[in-house]
């Protein structure tokens, strides 16, 4: 049966990756992001918002009203000793990985429901613990986790199920993107492909409805740990 599932930052990375693989398998993706261009290139019904400003976002999905699966996968990461993260830095952080995850999940509820659909959070290892320069970005995917559990007791009785993924590094722009900003080298061969953390979101999805994944963690076999200071 073809499914209708609605997949936020789509347009790069983990969110890209799943939308070829949905697509191919004969759902019907929404593919939600920012830059209508690169959107529109994936081929399915796309919706163009940004997650930096929650406010916008009910106009944005005002016209859903019956969804299969929410799957929430953009997200914004940056590092720093917490003596030099700014207000911006943090606000930014909370702003896009939990407050529009979360608002994006109230509107759409009515619409998942209707459906006993699948709420799915792509979160991170930094999101179960925290180390040296990862305060912000660890403390909102924290957050997100925090959402992700309180939503699975509360809609229980509606028959939504909940499940949250925590990657650990994958080859995508935000890995490599961290990498220079610690000054510390990238070798996207050291780290998961973007394709293998797709599949494992894919298998999520797909885990017979009597059965609920709560929680996945998948991280690279051979990964180089982070570093804990910026070289710079
Ligand atoms: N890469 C890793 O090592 C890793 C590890 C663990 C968890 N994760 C998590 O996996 C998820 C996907 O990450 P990725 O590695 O695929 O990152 P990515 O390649 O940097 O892609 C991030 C996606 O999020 C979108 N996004 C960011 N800010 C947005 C905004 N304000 N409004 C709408 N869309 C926005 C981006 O859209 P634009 O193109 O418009 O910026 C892009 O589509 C994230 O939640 C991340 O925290 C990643």
């Amino acid at each position: 049966m073809t499914r209708t599932i609605l997949v936020t930052g789509a347009n790069r990375g983990i969110g890209r990756e799943l939308t070829h693989r949905l697509i191919a398998d004969g759902d019907t993706v929404i593919a939600l992001g920012r830059d209508a261009a690169a959107l529109a290139e994936l081929g399915c019904r796309t919706v163009v918002a940004d997650l930096s400003r929650p406010e916008t976002l009910a106009e944005a999905v005002s016209s859903i009203d019956h969804l299969d699966a929410l799957v929430h996968n953009a997200g914004i990461a940056e590092v720093g000793p917490v003596a030099e993260l700014g207000l911006d830095v943090w606000q930014r952080h909370m702003t896009v990985n939990v407050t529009a995850p979360a608002e994006l999940t109230r509107l759409l509820l009515p619409a998942v429901r209707a459906a006993r659909g699948h709420v799915v959070f792509v979160n991170s290892g930094a999101g179960l613990s925290a180390g040296a320069l990862w305060s912000a970005y660890a403390a909102s995917k924290h957050a997100l986790k925090a959402l992700a559990d309180a939503l699975r007791a509360e809609e229980k009785p509606n028959e939504v199920r909940v499940s949250t993924v925590y990657p650990g590094q994958v080859a995508t722009d935000m890995q490599r993107q961290l990498k220079k900003s610690m000054g510390a080298p990238y070798d996207p061969e050291k780290v998961m492909s973007a394709g293998t953390a797709a599949e494992s979101i894919r298998y999520v999805l797909n885990v017979p409805a009597e059965a609920t994944v709560h929680d996945l963690r998948i991280a690279p076999s051979n990964v180089v740990p982070h570093a804990t200071t910026m070289r710079r």
